[in-house]
């Protein structure tokens, strides 16, 4: 039996997805594989999945029905169901999408490379250890002129919030050994990367769990002197662990860029506590200040989430005023749904569709006047912008500030450059601007 030969890869949900979409793919072009087929043309194809809302595992679903009618008409193509979703149902998909071969939990992607070595057969798998060490041997594939890239310091997470299905899905919080960090981002920088963002879903927990071998900050210390990385960011930090050390060290090293995404979720106390998010909107708002502080000009992201169980109209308003008190630089903002197995799930005080649907309308509107105003203020300011490739419309090369804004460039520039660019028109994403010279 020779294995297929020509692979695509779907990725849903978050970086740390798409993370462990790019260790998937090198897998696969180690083993002879060529990516990027049409799944119409694929012999194998990898969905790797998000259950983290109703509607992404939703699509999964769907998806899977299309890939049913194709392989009806191309029976040896392989399906293989990694990631969240597959961690969640289990062999429960193989009873709902009876042509899926394999199911390969976003712990267990040693299973996959031991199934593509053959080892395991070809018969239907379900390989969905939580318990596992969650990290493989295997850097993420690097593309040509690719110049950032994610790597996964925690995998799971240990705060159990009470709407939030990934401790079920990715298991405990597990700290990657620093030596393997720094390895892989010594890899990385060796691959033409200048930009590293380190995944984790509560990626300032890193170290608590024994198995980093140091803390988050002297992880940060230690990719900092890898060279040829110009750039370090991290993702998602909890703002119960952004504590002093965390702020002093992003303060005093240069590579680490001026922006941190924590995630409000709410900008009332009594949901906070309902969530068990374990701070109050006082301890946010504090942290904001220390990082303003001590980051003049620092960038904040957060997510938000509208109709939590037990959210009043009160509770809403507070959080419209709160998050205009903040002024987030950019915030993603969700409806929450339901999932298996949390306590959310069965809280009494669920907030109806359309209700969740009015309230996030209004919570966007609000957040995009003020970005759209954040920017505005900015025009005319220069910026250190790493040259990423083209934009969509092709016109235009763009990369992004150290603040994580989006910046199309007026000008000559190269992949992997860092320039100096005076923004000129500002959008609710970013700006445009004139290049000004080399940074
Ligand atoms: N419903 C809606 N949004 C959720 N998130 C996590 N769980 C849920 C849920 N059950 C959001 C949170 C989190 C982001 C990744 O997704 O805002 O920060
Ligand atoms: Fe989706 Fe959460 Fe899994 Fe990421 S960790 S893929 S957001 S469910």
């Amino acid at each position: 039996m020779t294995l297929p030969k020509r692979a695509c890869v779907i990725t849903y949900g978050c970086q740390m997805n798409e993370y462990e979409s790019a260790v998937i793919e090198r897998m696969l072009v180690e083993r002879g594989y060529q990516l990027g087929a049409p799944p119409e043309e694929a012999d194998l194809v990898v969905m790797n999945t998000c259950t983290v809302r109703a509607r992404p595992e939703h699509k999964v679903f769907s998806q899977l029905g299309w890939l049913r009618r194709l392989k009806e008409k191309r029976p040896q193509m392989r399906l293989v169901v990694c990631g969240c979703v597959a961690q969640q149902w289990g062999s429960g998909i193989l009873a709902r999408a009876p042509h899926v071969d394999v199911v390969i939990g976003p712990r267990d992607l040693a299973s996959l490379a031991r199934y593509l070595d053959g080892q395991l057969g070809l018969g239907q798998l379900v390989a969905t250890c939580l318990e596992s060490h969650p990290f493989v041997a295997t850097p993420p594939l690097v593309r040509e002129r690719q110049v950032a890239a994610f790597v996964t310091v925690v995998e799971g997470c240990s705060y159990y919030c009470r709407y939030c299905i990934v401790p079920y899905v990715r298991g405990r919080a597990t700290s990657r050994p620093a030596q393997e960090v720094v390895e892989e981002v010594a890899f990385l920088a060796r691959q033409g990367v200048r930009e590293v963002t380190l995944l984790g879903q509560s990626v300032n927990c890193y170290g608590r769990d024994g198995g980093g071998g140091c803390c988050f900050a002297e992880l940060l210390r230690r990719v900092h002197q890898v060279e040829g990385i110009e750039r370090i960011r991290f993702t998602s930090a909890h703002p119960r662990d952004f504590d002093e050390e965390l702020i002093e060290t992003v303060a005093s090293l240069p590579k680490i860029c001026e922006h941190f995404h924590l995630p409000l979720q709410s900008g009332d106390d009594a949901i906070l506590k309902a969530m068990g998010r374990r701070y109050s909107t006082a301890d946010y708002l504090r942290l904001v200040g220390r990082l303003r502080e001590a980051l003049p000009g620092v960038a904040i992201s957060t997510d938000l989430m509208v109709g939590f169980p037990g959210e009043t109209e009160e509770a809403h308003r507070n959080t419209l005023r709160f998050t205009a008190e903040v002024r987030f630089h950019q915030a993603f903002m969700f409806k929450y749904s339901d999932r298996p197995g949390t306590r959310a799930a069965t809280m009494p005080g669920k907030v109806e569709a359309a209700e969740k649907q009015r309230r996030l309308e209004e919570l966007v509107a609000q957040q995009n006047r003020i970005s759209a105003e954040i920017n505005a203020v900015l025009l005319g300011e220069e910026f250190e912008v790493l040259v990423e490739g083209l934009e969509r419309t092709g016109k235009f090369m763009t990369g992004r500030t150290r603040t994580n804004k989006i910046f199309h460039l007026e000008g000559q520039a190269e992949v992997g450059q860092f320039v100096r660019a005076r923004a000129e028109r500002s959008y609710l994403w970013g700006f445009r601007g004139r290049l000004v010279g080399a940074a």
